[in-house]
């Protein structure tokens, strides 16, 4: 027999064999377990993360309470569609008598919602729908008068397919807001970081490092788009950030 069939052609092929099993029985544990333990991660991370950019969030939803006012001038109910709302962590933005659509595709959310819809019931959460933002049929077209998004669209497979349906659901001239963190600009050492950890980071967090967002915002079709990059007091490849709106 040749020395090598002896030697480190088997170790080698032991070790990828091994190596290719752990990765299976990881995939499958995780696929099992992270929508049980993903809500109450956010509910810890998002959460405090979140108190870094309040400055940031009130100047993004400074003029909801003008838009309410409008809205309940002619009559009719304020209402935000939220996707991707997790434990509810916006809901302190909106004003008095919004009438709130949340939505997300994790049932494990509904406890966290319901406690954070007592807590500021000021608003009037609707019952959660429970939807990608690719696909939200539940909702009629020209319905809404603001969709927001926060944190979301690093978690979304098709950003495209969410720009649609955000411009299906609102109504003419309806708003859509947004904070998300992003990809940093090519070329800089954050971005090359940011795609060296992507795919652990993917694993672990359930979203990517590596959106270039403002991509799909640009080609979406809205009639005027605002936005700007900042940089969030947030760990280092998660700082480059992107907050605005847009008007359908
Ligand atoms: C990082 S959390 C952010 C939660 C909340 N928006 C915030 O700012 O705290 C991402 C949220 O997006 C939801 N999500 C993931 N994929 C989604 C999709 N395709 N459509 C809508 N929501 C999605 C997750 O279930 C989760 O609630």
């Amino acid at each position: 027999m040749p020395r090598i069939l002896n030697g480190w052609l088997p170790t080698c092929g032991a070790i990828v064999a091994g190596l290719w099993i752990l990765s299976k029985v990881f995939n499958a544990v995780h696929e099992r377990v992270f929508p049980m333990i993903y809500p109450s991660m956010m509910d810890g991370i998002t959460v405090n993360l979140a108190k870094d950019l309040m400055p940031i969030k009130r100047d993004l939803f400074a003029d909801l309470p003008m838009l309410q006012q409008r809205a309940t001038r002619s009559g009719d109910d304020f209402t935000v569609l939220e996707i991707g709302v997790g434990t509810g962590a916006n809901f302190e933005y909106y004003p008095e008598g919004t009438k709130l659509i949340p939505v997300d595709p994790m049932a494990g959310f509904d406890s966290y919602i319901d406690s954070n819809a007592k807590k500021f019931s000021h608003i009037n959460v609707q019952k959660l729908v429970l939807a990608f933002g690719e696909n939200m049929e539940e909702v009629a077209d020209d319905s809404v008068d603001v969709v927001v998004v926060t944190w979301v669209l690093c978690c979304v497979e098709n950003v495209d397919g969410v720009m649609t349906e955000i411009k299906r659901v609102l109504k003419p001239g309806g708003k859509f807001y947004f904070m998300e963190h992003t990809a940093a600009l090519r070329n800089s050492w954050t971005h090359v970081l940011q795609r060296l950890l992507n795919p652990a980071w993917r694993k672990m967090c359930g979203c990517s490092m590596t959106e270039e967002t403002w991509k799909a915002i640009d080609k979406a079709g809205f009639s005027k788009v605002q936005y700007e990059r900042f940089n969030a007091p947030l760990s280092w490849t998660i700082k480059p950030h992107l907050v605005g709106h847009a008007v359908k």
